[in-house]
C-alpha cells in the first residue's frame, strides 16, 4: 500500500468558518481523503466534541486509522450515500451540527498511477474509489455496449466525439480482440478521434466520465442529499465543495429548491393561483437558510493549482 502521496485541503479556513464549530458538537466529514479537513475540525473540538469521518477509499481510511489516535475519531469505511443506516444504528440520526463534502478524487488517487485515475501516466485502468467491489474501467470497457459508452462520454463528459471514441472503444475490442487494459491503452483510442480542447488534453473529458460513471459519483451525491435533513440537528450546517458543473448543479438547485430564498412572498399580500400554489408547496418543504458561494482565492489556486475549479456552497438547516 503506498501512502506517501498527500493532499492539500481546499478552502480550509472558508470550510471550518462555514462549519461554525460547537466545541461538544458532533460533526461528519463524508469525505475524509486525507485528513486535512477533519484534522481542523477536530483541533476546534472540545473533549467532548466528536468527529465522524467516512471514505469509500480503503487506502484512506486505513491511513485515519494509523495517523489519527483520537477518542472523539471514528472512521468509517463506507459510501457517504450509506451513512445515515450508520447514524440510525448508532442512534445519531437528526443530532450532525455539520456535514461537510469535499467531492471528487483526492490528490493521492490522483497521483498513484497503479489507481488508474490520470491520463498523464500509465497504470491499470481501473478508476474505482473503493477496490473491493464494482467494475474497473477496464471491465465496463469490456462490458459496455456502444450506446451506453456513448451516453456516459457525452452525458457526464460532454465529450464532442463521444459516439466516435465509443464506437472505436466497442469495435477495436469485439472485432480485433484489443484489450484495453491500461490507461495509456485508453488514452491512445482517445488521442487518435479527440482533439485538444485549448490547452485541455483530448483524454479530460473522457476520463472525467468514466471515473463519475464507475464510481456512480452523481447518484452518491443524490442520496445523501435526500438524507441530510434528516442527519442534521436544527441549526445544523452542510458545507459541500464540488469540482464540475454536473456535482455543482446538483448542490445548487438541491439548496435552492429547499431554501429561503424561495419564501419571498410576504404573508400579507393578496396572492394569485400561482403564487398560492407555490407557497402551498414550500410549506411542506425542508427549509434551508443559504449563504452566497465561495471560491477559492488567487493565491490559494498559485498554491494548489487542484483547487482552481472548486466551488464551496453552505446552507444551514433552519431551527423548527
Ligand atoms: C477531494 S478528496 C477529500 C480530501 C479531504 N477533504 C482532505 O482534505 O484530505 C475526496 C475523498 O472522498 C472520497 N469519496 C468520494 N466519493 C465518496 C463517496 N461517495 N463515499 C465515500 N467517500 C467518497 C474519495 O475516496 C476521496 O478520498
Amino acid at each position: 500500500m503506498k501512502n506517501n502521496y498527500t493532499h492539500l485541503p481546499v478552502l480550509l479556513n472558508e470550510v471550518i468558518n462555514s462549519m461554525k464549530i460547537k466545541m461538544d458538537g458532533i460533526y461528519l466529514d463524508c469525505t475524509f481523503g486525507r485528513g486535512g479537513h477533519s484534522k481542523r475540525i477536530l483541533s476546534k473540538l472540545g473533549e467532548n466534541g466528536r468527529l465522524l469521518a467516512v471514505d469509500r477509499d480503503i487506502i484512506a481510511v486505513e491511513i485515519a486509522k494509523k495517523t489519527i489516535i483520537d477518542s472523539r475519531f471514528t472512521i468509517i469505511h463506507t459510501s457517504f450515500s450509506r451513512i445515515s443506516k450508520y447514524l440510525f444504528e448508532h442512534n445519531l440520526l437528526g443530532k450532525i451540527n455539520g456535514i461537510l463534502l469535499d467531492l471528487g478524487v483526492s490528490s493521492p488517487q490522483l497521483d498513484d498511477s497503479q489507481r488508474g485515475f490520470s491520463f498523464m501516466s500509465n497504470g491499470p485502468l481501473d478508476m474505482r474509489m473503493d477496490q473491493s467491489q464494482g467494475l474497473s474501467a477496464a471491465d465496463w470497457i469490456r462490458k459496455a455496449s456502444k450506446e451506453e459508452m456513448t451516453k456516459v462520454l457525452k452525458n457526464f463528459g460532454q465529450e464532442k466525439y463521444a459516439k466516435n471514441i465509443a464506437k472505436s472503444l466497442y469495435y477495436l475490442q469485439r472485432n480485433h480482440n484489443l484489450v484495453l487494459s491500461t490507461t495509456q491503452d485508453l488514452v491512445k483510442v482517445i488521442k487518435k478521434l479527440g482533439k485538444y480542447d485549448g490547452r485541455k488534453h483530448p483524454a479530460t473529458r473522457c476520463f472525467q466520465a468514466i471515473r463519475i460513471h464507475i464510481n456512480q459519483e452523481l447518484e452518491e451525491i443524490k442520496k445523501i442529499l435526500e438524507d441530510v435533513f434528516r442527519i442534521l440537528i436544527p441549526g445544523g450546517i452542510l458545507s459541500v465543495i464540488s469540482y464540475n458543473s454536473l456535482e455543482d448543479k446538483l448542490i445548487k438547485y438541491f439548496m435552492y429548491n429547499n431554501s429561503n430564498i424561495n419564501q419571498w412572498i410576504p404573508s400579507d399580500l393578496p396572492l394569485n393561483e400561482e403564487q398560492r400554489r407555490k407557497k402551498q408547496r414550500q410549506s411542506h418543504k425542508f427549509m434551508f437558510k443559504i449563504s452566497k458561494k465561495i471560491r477559492p482565492s488567487t493565491q490559494e489556486i498559485i498554491n494548489n493549482p487542484r483547487a482552481r475549479s472548486a466551488i464551496l456552497r453552505i446552507a444551514e438547516k433552519i431551527s423548527v
